[in-house]
């Protein structure tokens, strides 16, 4: 069984998490698997899991308006059932077109069972929160 290995969350000035909410559990990610999670108060993202990090995008192609959680993880990215462009699980950038455009990526924490993802996109690149395979 997986087990996170990130510590505790660190609050911010308002009590909240750092601006974390929580997206989805874990285990619902499967080893190599994705879901599509409502934001309280920001836009829906899918949340990835795979090669042991936890990922979340904007659950929107930049091509055009359509779902990325009802891709596939392929070689490592998110590839947009669409039209086939394959998004970097880090930066958010396509691999080529269709999609010239990276979509948000938001930061990811692990608390627990539970995957708590940051509300606004990170500006840059982000490191995907590491799932321990040891317990
Ligand atoms: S809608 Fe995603 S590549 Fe076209």
């Amino acid at each position: 069984m997986s087990s996170p290995s990130t510590g505790p969350v660190p609050p911010n000035r308002s009590g909240s998490p750092g601006g974390f909410v929580r997206a989805c559990a874990l285990g619902e990610l499967g080893e190599d698997g994705l879901v599509r999670a409502e934001l309280p108060a920001g836009p829906a993202v899918v949340v990835v899991r795979t090669g042991g990090h936890v990922y979340a995008l904007a659950d929107r192609c930049s091509h055009q308006d359509f779902r990325l959680s009802a891709g596939e993880v392929f070689d490592g990215g998110l590839e947009c059932a669409l039209h086939g462009s394959l998004f970097d699980l880090s930066t958010g950038a396509p691999d080529g077109p269709p999609a010239t455009r990276a979509v948000p990526v938001h930061a990811v924490l692990l608390d627990g069972d539970e995957v708590l993802v940051q509300v606004t996109p990170a500006p840059g690149a982000i490191d995907g929160a590491v799932v321990s395979t040891s317990s």
